[in-house]
């Protein structure tokens, strides 16, 4: 049972006033960007769901597709295409014919937060949006979350103790019969750029992952 209702994507919410109104001035500033919650992006049957954190501001949050027009995005799509999950290493916009396959990738918060860091009750009350997207997911299926607030917000979505399933980067959680919760340190700029995490690291994440799928690169 998860602590959050179910809840479809509205991509019109309004629920945490802090982001409604962050998001707001966001738009004002910047009248080009999209500046409003930000959908899952990618194949609806999907059985591998690649959960972040929140839209960064310049990009999800600009460009309406998760890691997308970011520093974070880069290393994400390179390891997609590398994988056979899409058909493009880069995604660029909305209207860039990026096509994931069999993967979709989602955020734990689909509204850019200040300073990227979401309150706890802000997380709580995006969780049922997530819920519905875990539960879309076949019956066989791989979760990677991508940094501890993800992780988290998938144990919620599932109702699960946190302290059951500790965050470690490559930490395999079966979670459930027939799904698979699998972290990662999160594709930062900071991660990457300090090899806190290498496109090596990354990519044995997506080797697990696959594996677990019966999916060949
Ligand atoms: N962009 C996203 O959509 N999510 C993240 O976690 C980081 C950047």
């Amino acid at each position: 049972m998860s602590t959050a209702a179910t809840t479809v994507f509205n991509p019109d919410c309004r629920s945490c006033p802090r982001l409604a109104s962050f998001l707001d001035q966001t738009g004002e500033k910047h009248p080009e960007y999209h500046a409003r919650p930000v959908a899952p992006f990618g194949d609806p049957a999907a059985r591998l769901l690649i959960v972040g954190l929140a839209p960064g501001m310049h990009g999800a949050n600009a460009t309406g597709r998760p890691f997308t027009g970011d520093y974070a995005g880069i290393l994400l799509y390179e390891t997609l295409y590398e994988f056979g999950l899409s058909n493009k290493p880069v995604s660029i916009s909305t209207s860039d014919g990026l096509e994931l396959t069999n993967c979709r990738i989602t955020n734990a918060v689909k509204c850019l937060p200040p300073q990227n860091k979401p309150q706890l009750e802000e997380i709580k009350e995006c969780n049922g949006y997530l819920r519905t997207e875990l539960d879309l997911l076949p019956e066989q299926s791989v979760i990677i979350a991508l940094g501890k607030i993800a992780h988290d917000a998938v144990l919620r979505a599932y109702g699960l103790r946190l302290s059951a399933w500790p965050f470690g980067h490559a930490n395999i959680h079966p979670i459930r019969a027939g799904k698979v919760l699998v972290d990662s340190y999160h594709c930062s700029r900071y991660n990457t750029q300090t090899r806190r995490l290498t496109p090596a690291m990354f990519k044995a994440i997506f080797r697990i992952a696959c594996e677990h799928l019966g999916h060949r690169a």
